[in-house]
């Protein structure tokens, strides 16, 4: 026997005490080396074979490494109690933290139900960019230069050349009609943005649905029966609905379409002001300039189209009296739309 001995049995202990994970296990490990018959005890007999001179020293040493080994037991038996402990405060029999569900923003509710309603007398869905240029925003929609629609008051320009937030959806419509051949009949919703100060009624960013239709033989009669067929599977059978003539420079003929109060029935209220009306949308047929710019034969294919702003008519369905609702996230307000 020499220190050597001692020392490796030291080490051995010594990983094998780090590596246990219970206490039982640390029992077994304590007799291995501590117990009567163990290591140190099978050492400290071969003491009295050593020279004379020798066995002083090697006592000692098997006494210190004893000791080692008794204060690495406790330590690790300290530690595994405490994890223990840690582990028993939690409480696995306590009801569970319910994880609240997601749901569609009362903005996609309506634009996935208008789109709906379309979809059902053939139209499809397609989009288009946020960020447009001056072509397709204004130029191809036979918008001139200087009109006040082009005005920096009414567009946000980006800074770069001939780039802006699109002010409507309307230039989907020349999108389309460049990529695909008529006949055509599409929905493009999506958000617009105009530099309006926000308030109950008014804000920078909203939303609109562009409808278009292109075909041969294509008359003002046919927007009427589309329109009037959303609005009565949108708000109602009994809603009444009327179009009055207004000018837009893609249009012509154009018009707004108003639908008779849905709140007071067309008595009149302070919603509709007094006057029993509701405008809703702007519509109109396709002008010849927008047809020639996109490369459509106006003397084969005619069109109409229509753009309706979604805040307002959801604002209308739900009676909510202020836009600002719609993005101020208030889970509170979020929460009363299925
Ligand atoms: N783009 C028009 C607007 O934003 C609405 C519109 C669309 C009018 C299509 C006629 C035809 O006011």
């Amino acid at each position: 026997m020499n220190v050597l001995d001692i020392q490796n049995i030291f080490t051995e202990a010594e990983v094998k005490i780090n590596q246990a994970n219970g206490l039982s296990e640390l029992e077994e490990i304590k007799h291995f080396f501590l117990g009567r018959k163990g290591e140190i005890a099978r050492i400290i007999k071969q003491i009295p074979e050593l020279p004379e001179g020798k066995r002083p020293s090697a006592g000692k040493e098997a006494n210190i490494v004893k000791n080692k080994i008794q204060v690495l037991l406790q330590n690790r038996v300290q530690q595994l109690k405490t994890v223990k402990e840690k582990s028993q405060k939690t409480d696995i029999s306590l009801p569970g933290i319910k994880k609240e569900l997601g749901r569609r923003h009362p903005i996609t509710i309506v634009i996935d139900e208008i789109c709906k309603i379309f979809e059902h007398i053939g139209f499809t869905v397609v989009e288009g960019p946020e960020i447009e240029t001056d072509y397709y925003n204004f130029k191809a929609l036979n918008i001139p230069e200087g009109h006040p629609a082009r005005d920096d008051l009414a567009t946000f320009y980006l800074p770069f050349e001939n780039t802006l937030l699109r002010s409507q959806t309307s230039p989907v419509q020349v999108r389309i009609m460049k990529e695909v051949k008529p006949p055509l009949r599409v929905l493009s919703p999506g958000k617009v943005f105009r530099p309006d100060n926000l308030d109950a009624s008014h804000s920078f960013m909203f939303h609109q649905i562009e409808g278009l239709v292109v075909d041969k033989e294509t008359n003002f009669a046919h927007l009427k029966t589309a329109l009037s067929y959303f609005i009565k599977k949108f708000f109602g059978e009994d809603v009444a609905m009327r179009f009055r003539p207004h000018y837009f420079p893609f249009t012509e003929p154009s018009a707004e379409v108003d639908i008779s109060c849905i709140i007071c029935g067309g008595k009149g209220c302070s919603v509709c002001g007094r006057k029993g009306w509701l405008e809703i949308l702007g519509a109109g047929m396709v002008h010849p300039n927008v047809l020639k710019e996109v490369g459509i034969d106006a003397s084969v294919f005619q069109g109409f189209a229509f753009g309706l702003g979604i805040e307002r008519i959801a604002m209308l369905k739900y009676g909510i009296n202020d836009i600002r609702l719609f993005f101020n996230n208030d889970k509170r307000f979020l929460k009363q739309f299925a």
